[in-house]
């Protein structure tokens, strides 16, 4: 009997969506009886019933394409803003899904897209998710789609600052995006040759950095590169982000735990007040010129890496595979050189971030990089 297939696209868009989306249609395509429909714009396009047919014609040429070409949205089913309401929206995404005679919803994107997949596999949807961030923080996947060309991206951009930073005699440091996880500064910093790599599992110390950078100094480099990630937080911030925390978890009354919540929301502050503070304080303690550069959305653009195409379509063909096995409520996780599905409630509500003793942090301390701790 055919099989009808959705997917979609939900999150912050990464390098390989396309890819992925080719991928599964592709495959699904050649096997006679599925046929392949996309929604549009993330979970929005489930409830307003937005589709594109995914046809043979729609997935040529899009290998190599940045983005996603069904768009997508941060949108959550379950607090979705309809007008000037913010609505529970899920029993819409249900009977979309059954009005377009789905058999199962293909859903790619990173922790929040999980999050609303399985509830939505919670309300008897067959659900199977395609692991996607640049950020590389999904639990059970050893890694995620779009984390390499990203990782590409910030090693190109600190080996261009590079010759800029030393030309000038000065600290450069650049902000690297990660959510709350250090994969992405880690990885690129080690392999962009970063002086100073601050990552949110190792709170730093800005003397220690300003150390790092005065020694330097005295063996005659005039310059360091600072790879910052955007979750980095000083000792001090983390220990005010931990009193707010257990105030928040003791607090008594609507109004202690309201002022512990401002507290916490103080400490989110903006990824470029945050490095731009400690880009000066640099400046003073070492009395070195300082700029800073934020990679921003540079890092989710443009063309996929050869190893991201690679694995879009590992995955999508795989994806397929588990279709064809009916095995739903799964994610498609990459496990050593295999795709394997895994359970979603294994990968909900968890966060990958970079182990203390992961090999990337000996490596960078064995050639003298400093981790500000
Ligand atoms: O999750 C991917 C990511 O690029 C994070 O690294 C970053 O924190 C966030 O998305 C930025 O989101 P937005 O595109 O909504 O500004």
């Amino acid at each position: 009997m055919a099989k009808y297939v959705g997917i979609l696209t939900a999150g912050g868009d990464s390098p390989g969506l396309n890819a992925a989306i080719r991928a599964i249609g592709k495959t699904a395509l050649s096997s006679v009886e599925m046929q392949v429909v996309g929604f549009k714009d993330g979970f929005r396009g489930l409830v307003e019933n937005r589709t594109v047919l995914l046809d043979q014609a729609t997935l040529s040429g899009i290998l190599t394409i940045g983005g996603t070409l069904l768009g997508t949205s941060r949108d959550k089913p379950h607090r979705m803003p309809m007008g000037d309401k913010v609505l529970d929206m899920t029993d819409t995404i249900v009977e979309t899904y059954h009005n377009n005679n789905l058999d199962v919803l293909v859903c790619l994107g990173g922790g929040g897209t999980h999050k609303n997949a399985y509830r939505l596999a919670k309300k008897g949807l067959n659900i199977i998710t395609l692991p996607k961030t640049i950020d590389n923080d999904l639990a059970m996947t050893d890694i995620t789609l779009g984390f390499d060309s990203a990782l590409g991206i910030a090693t190109e951009a600190i080996d261009r600052l590079h010759s800029t930073a030393h030309s000038h005699h000065r600290i450069i440091v650049v902000g690297i995006m990660g959510h709350n996880t250090g994969w992405l500064a880690l990885g690129a910093g080690i392999a962009g040759g970063a002086n100073v790599i601050l990552i949110p599992e190792i709170p730093y110390d800005v003397h220690v950095i300003a150390d790092a950078i005065r020694q330097r100094r005295r063996h005659g480099k005039n310059f360091s590169i600072v790879a910052v990630a955007e979750g980095a937080l000083s000792k001090e911030e983390v220990a005010v982000q931990q009193i707010a925390i257990q105030s928040k978890d003791v607090a008594k009354t609507k109004k202690e735990k309201k002022e512990a919540i401002a507290k916490l929301n103080q400490l989110k502050v903006l990824h470029s007040d945050n490095t731009l503070q400690l880009t000066k304080q640099l400046e003073t303690l070492t009395g070195l010129e300082s700029r800073l550069t934020i990679l921003g959305h540079l890092q989710r653009g443009g063309t996929p890496s050869a190893a991201d195409r690679l694995l879009a379509t590992q995955l999508g063909t795989a994806c397929v595979s588990i279709i064809h096995d009916e095995n739903y409520g799964v994610m498609a996780a990459i496990r050593g050189k295999h795709v394997e599905p895994v359970q979603l409630e294994d990968v909900v509500g968890k966060r990958k971030t970079v182990p203390l003793d992961h090999p990337w942090i000996e490596t960078a301390l064995s050639v003298g990089i400093s981790l500000g701790n």
